[in-house]
């Protein structure tokens, strides 16, 4: 089988890495990939993931007998539909259903039409009447884009001076672009957060290994937010009991909420959620895998990924047993200086060639250097996962790993996974008292 992953970061990586263990997968594109990632597919760093129409002619000149579609903005672009339309099927939502993600408009009113918990908000197009509003909140409060603004359309300023500023810098100045024409403006919650990605076909759903993001810059989640640096899975705040509270009251309800809207989901979606003291809430929905997420929840899934896939795009997965291993997966990401500012690129990578087994290293913003070798190109260069039978187990192998990987202006944070330790450590000590 040919097969074709749109995108280019480690999260489309680590997806080639899993589909590559199907002795079916015979060629897998990337377009455009990265420099490492060239190890494992056919790279065209010529074609990138927004390039509609040169992906679709790519996949039919290229015989290719499946696609994934990994990224939001070839799914909010319709790069699904248009390849459904050439006869190649997909792993991905099409555009109705990526509004999901794409509107935070939409996903908003479809929480709100059929009451699956969320923050309350208000919606608003006319800067005039969102400053209005402001005047009557309570803070801090949380002011969101309607569109996708590379994870960056979110502001939570703590007083009306700063929300005004927010409002405006949104709606008058533009600073996501069309973005900001419409925007959320919603109560400010508390609790830990949750990422829990699920396969679903629109009516089965099959919730993933749970996982914790760390999107701050800095240790003690300081500093800007990032597309993410460091994630470890599963998340010890999502116990058993509130998986199931949340299968209950948010995933069968969206499931059955697209369906009703004439948008069944069919991909991989991603529920970002925050454990209130009033329950489960979802802060937003993504349309596609996560970004660091995936890299440590697939190093976790028995069951194979092309098959599971398949099943998606057929509408079989109830039928699909999904198996997941025990244990536990940290992963750290080495940033060029600077990220997410502005940093320096060309830097000349060394990987050692004799790292563990249970370490793999995800490629993201690199790229083929003249010498055969690679240098980086991005923000995110590199995700050094580490799978262990216990999570400190595995962010121990995760360090050691990153430690000798060197390029110049390596940086990366120190404390991934440290909550998720202390809260492991918690419960072992309520259960101690019991
Ligand atoms: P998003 O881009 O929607 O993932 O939001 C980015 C981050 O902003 C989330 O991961 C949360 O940490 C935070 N956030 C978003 N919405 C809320 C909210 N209603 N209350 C508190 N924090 C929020
Ligand atoms: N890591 C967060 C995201 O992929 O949106």
């Amino acid at each position: 089988m040919n097969i074709l992953v749109v995108g280019g970061g480690g999260r489309e990586h680590a997806i080639i890495k899993k589909l590559k263990e199907n002795p079916q997968a015979e060629t897998i594109y990337a377009l455009p990939g990265s420099g490492g990632a060239a190890q494992d597919a056919v790279c065209v760093p010529e074609i990138g993931a927004k390039d509609i129409d040169r992906i679709v002619d790519f996949a039919r000149s290229h015989a290719v007998d499946f696609a994934v579609v990994a990224p939001d903005d070839p799914l909010a672009l319709g790069c699904v539909d248009r390849l459904h339309e050439a006869g190649i099927p997909c792993f991905g939502p099409e555009a109705k259903a990526a509004r999901i993600e794409s509107s935070k408009v939409f996903a908003k009113n479809l929480m709100k039409k059929y009451g699956i918990p969320t923050a309350r908000c208000e919606v608003f197009s006319d800067s005039a009447e969102a400053l209005a509003y402001l005047k009557t909140a309570s803070f801090p409060i949380v002011i969101k884009a309607d569109g996708l603004a590379l994870g960056k359309g979110v502001l939570i300023p703590q007083s009306l001076a700063g929300a005004e500023a927010a409002v405006k810098s949104i709606m008058e100045d533009k600073a996501f672009g069309d973005s900001g024409n419409q925007i959320v403006i919603e109560e400010f919650l508390t609790g830990p957060e949750v990422s829990v990605l699920a396969f679903t076909d629109g009516r089965s759903i099959v919730p993933m290994a749970s996982s914790m993001d760390h999107k701050r810059a800095g240790d003690g989640d300081a500093g800007p937010n990032t597309g993410g640096m460091g994630t470890i899975a599963p998340n010890p705040c999502y116990t058993p009991a509130i998986a199931a509270e949340c299968m209950e009251t948010i995933f069968l309800p969206t499931l059955a909420a697209m369906r009703a809207e004439g948008c069944p989901f069919k991909g991989c979606l991603y529920f970002g959620l925050m454990l209130t003291p009033d329950g489960p809430k979802v802060i937003e929905y993504n349309c596609r895998f996560g970004d660091p997420e995936t890299q440590v929840v697939l190093p976790l899934l028995k069951t194979d990924l092309l098959t599971i896939m398949q099943a998606v795009e057929n509408e079989t997965l109830g039928e699909l047993q999904v198996e997941w291993r025990g244990g536990a997966a940290a992963c750290v990401v080495l940033a060029s200086g600077g990220y997410p500012g502005s940093y320096e690129k060309g830097k000349a990578i060394t990987i050692p060639q004799d790292l563990p087994a249970n370490v793999t290293v995800y490629h993201a913003g690199d790229a083929a250097a003249e010498d055969g070798g690679l240098v980086t190109s991005g923000g995110r260069v590199l995700g050094v996962t580490a799978v262990g039978e216990t999570l400190e187990a595995a962010l121990e192998t995760a360090y050691a790993a990153a430690e000798r990987i060197h390029f110049d202006g390596k940086y990366f944070r120190h404390d991934i996974g440290r909550r998720a330790l202390n809260e492991i450590e918690r419960q072992a000590l309520r259960a101690a008292e019991v």
